[in-house]
């Protein structure tokens, strides 16, 4: 895995039709903001809104966040004005677009050349704008490989429930959560093919949101799932979900300084003064290439989320007891 482009543990999605939460998201600890002009705007609000973000983002004020803006998808007729307002009034303002309801490469491809254009009519720098895609219906999936390699512009692929579960069929109306009446976990051949598909990219991968959003436990429960096959955050649409996204996709610090540690280690049982081994023992455990690739893993996203090392072993790296 490549380093992670940003940090993006928590995305928070603000309605862009609404000042007063657009306000608030700047206080807010999430690592993502994203202004919404899709489903969290009402169809007569969407004009209105794009002024709004337009005002907002130019004001700023979103210290060290990613900012984000989601258009509507190709299938709607409001998308190229979406795009052309929201760059041409505050591009410069802006990490990514997100566009949602994906279906295949062509519709990210789309959005890279209207982008392109603008950037150049606009004098803005020509690619700096990211393209963050969701995936989230079957066609989505079916194509997800090559979804993620249409644009050099993209950098994260995203699960959406709600859409999915609607695409499907699925026999269940609560966003995010198992449906009633299967044992194992309903998301987990989606969650995994995007994972894949955006590894395989060198993207990032993040989940999305849960609408029970009184119910942090839940919250918690479904972060854990993602988290622990690798992906690198989740939406967030209240800002009670924050802390528990920013916590479930950052590692403990026990597993951060481990990793540091083996990276260190690694490093230096493979240089001359080392030995020039390529196996060796870290304590009571054996290190090698492979557990290097996965501590590096680790330690990118610890330090991406501001973890600083409590425990810094040094050469030898020898534990009382190890026999290497
Ligand atoms: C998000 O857009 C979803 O459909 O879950
Ligand atoms: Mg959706």
């Amino acid at each position: 895995m490549a380093e992670p482009l940003r940090s993006r543990r928590s995305c928070l999605a603000v309605p862009g039709s609404s000042q007063k939460m657009i306000e608030k998201s700047r206080t807010l600890a999430a690592d993502e903001v994203f202004l919404d002009l899709e489903d969290a705007c009402a169809p007569a609000a969407k004009a209105q809104a794009r002024t709004a973000i337009v005002a907002a983002l130019r004001a700023g004020g979103w210290h060290g966040k990613t900012i984000a803006v989601r258009v509507n998808g190709w299938a709607t007729h409001w998308t190229y004005r979406d795009v052309a307002e929201v760059v041409a009034g505050a591009g410069a303002h802006l990490d990514c677009l997100i566009l949602p309801k994906a279906e295949n490469a062509s519709h990210v491809q789309a959005l890279d050349l209207l982008l392109t254009q603008i950037e150049k009519a606009e004098r803005l720098e020509v690619g700096r704008i990211g393209i963050e895609a969701q995936i989230e219906d079957a066609r989505g999936l079916v194509n997800v490989d090559s979804i993620a390699s249409a644009s050099p512009r993209l950098q994260a692929l995203i699960f959406g429930p709600a859409d999915f579960m609607a695409s499907m069929a699925m026999k269940s109306l609560v966003v995010g959560e198992q449906p009633p009446g299967y044992q194992a976990d309903a998301y987990h051949y989606p969650l995994m093919r995007i994972l894949t598909a955006a590894r395989a990219a060198g993207l990032s991968a993040i989940d999305g949101p849960y609408l029970q959003i009184s119910d942090v436990d839940g919250y918690r429960r479904a972060a854990a799932r993602s988290a622990a096959l690798g992906f690198d955050g989740k939406w967030v649409l209240h800002p009670g979900q924050i802390a528990a996204a920013n916590e479930v996709f950052s590692p403990g610090q026990d597993d951060y300084d481990h990793a540091e540690n083996i990276l260190d280690a690694y490093a230096w049982f493979t240089s001359e003064s080392g030995g020039s081994r390529g196996a060796a023992m870290l304590g009571s455990e054996m290190i090698d290439e492979a557990s290097r690739k996965m501590a590096l893993v680790l330690a990118v996203k610890g330090r991406a989320a501001g973890l600083t090392r409590q425990l810094v072993m040094t050469p030898p790296f020898a534990a009382a007891g190890d026999r290497s």
